[in-house]
């Protein structure tokens, strides 16, 4: 089976960690601090703290602008639940608006109509790869007094209008397995303030600055130097990487031309790093995904459950009508797209999503798309993402 995701961990890498092993100085130390002011070079900010994961990238940057109960934090349902359960961490509410059906990235026009005066931060998901309108997200949150808070953690080096994701507010990164760049597990926060960056070197070490003098409140969310360490070679191929899931996904771009199905899209002015290559199926997505699988392509589905559906939501009273967020989860799939996937790979998902689509939406479909007729959507159509 071709996995969805691969971490590309070669003898750089193994290196690298043998070296940190070896020096026997293996918590977070010199490679950390080396780590993160690459980071910070390379997204275009001040500052970058690296944490253990990226949830506690986004719980500390939350907890650190000062969310409190009663506070409420708009963002999307469509994303993996970390997002919203980083605001619930600090007592606050996620407030859920809908995303756009071309980019699923959060409709920054939806957006003021969700502003109570109890709303304190906008945190817009860059997901897969993709950086959402930060243009209208940041005008909005000048306009109210709102922070941002980018949940940047699959948008590696993406860009929007030529400045870096995380860079546009405070930024939290993830380098789980299977992101576009790994430390097995960490994350990274971002930001300009630097007040705010120095509560989060406080932080994340038990509010310690001097050896047992605490000056706050804090907790253990460091990185050690064995993940820096894997981090730093990692990002040494960030740009090639990205380049190569580019060029992945243009060839997934012109094989899937011609089907009548949703291919991603990169609005004008940003790049796009394919954290995930995501199409629109329609309705027959589920019995795609198992043709997928049985053909020996590990495509999966992100998210097929919207957070605002999850139980725990629910019974928080957080109810959201999201037409298009369930529609992404009814009708979407992903597919394996990764620095190391071989051209032979490729064509066998290709062939593969040929297949399924011809078998499951038939040679006609395309003419019945034109006609509203059936469950698929080309990208861009509303109506078609709206439809359950
Ligand atoms: C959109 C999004 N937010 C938050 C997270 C949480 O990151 P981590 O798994 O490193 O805690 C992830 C990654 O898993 C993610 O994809």
């Amino acid at each position: 089976m071709i996995p969805i995701a691969r971490p590309d961990i070669g003898q750089e890498e193994i290196d690298a960690v043998t070296d940190v092993l070896r020096s026997g100085m293996i918590a977070q130390g010199r490679k950390v601090k080396e780590l993160e002011d690459r980071w910070a070079e390379f997204v275009g900010v001040k500052h970058a703290i690296a944490t253990g994961n990226g949830t506690l990238a986004l719980m500390s940057i939350f907890t650190g602008i000062g969310l409190e109960p009663g506070d409420e934090v708009i963002t999307v349902s469509h994303t993996f639940a970390a997002t919203a359960n980083a605001i619930l961490s600090t007592g606050a509410t996620p407030v859920f608006v809908d995303i756009e059906p071309d980019t699923y990235l959060i409709d920054a026009k939806k957006i003021e109509r969700a502003i109570t005066p109890r709303t304190r931060a906008i945190c817009p998901v860059h997901l897969f790869g993709l950086v959402a309108d930060m243009d209208m997200i940041r005008a909005i949150a000048d306009r109210h007094g709102l922070v941002v808070v980018e949940d940047a953690c699959q948008a590696h080096g993406a860009t929007f209008r030529g400045r870096k994701a995380g860079s546009f507010g405070h930024g939290a990164f993830s380098l789980y397995a299977t992101k576009n760049m790994t430390t097995a597990e960490g994350g990274f926060v971002t930001t300009d303030e630097d007040a705010l960056a120095d509560w989060l070197r406080l932080y994340r070490n038990q509010g310690m600055r001097a050896r047992y003098q605490f000056e706050m409140l804090g907790y253990n969310y460091r990185m050690t130097d064995i993940a820096a360490a894997l981090g730093l070679a990692q990002l040494g191929k960030l740009p090639r990487n990205t380049a190569r899931r580019q060029a992945i996904a243009a060839r997934y771009d012109a094989a899937f031309g011609e089907l009548p199905i949703g291919l991603p899209i990169t609005p004008d002015g940003r790049t796009h790093v394919f954290h995930q290559y995501t199409i629109d199926v329609g309705g027959a997505r589920d019995a795609i995904v198992a043709d997928l699988r049985e053909a020996g392509v590990g495509a999966d589905i992100y998210y097929p459950m919207p957070v605002h559906r999850q139980s725990y939501i629910m019974e928080r009273g957080l109810h959201a009508d999201l037409p298009v967020t369930d529609g992404a989860a009814d009708r979407t799939l992903a597919l394996p797209i990764f620095p190391a996937l071989t051209e032979a790979e490729q064509d066998q998902v290709i062939g593969a999503v040929k297949a399924a689509v011809e078998r499951h939406l038939g040679p006609d479909a395309r003419r019945s798309i034109a006609a509203g007729a059936t469950g698929a959507t080309s990208a861009g159509s509303t109506a078609g993402a709206a439809a359950r």
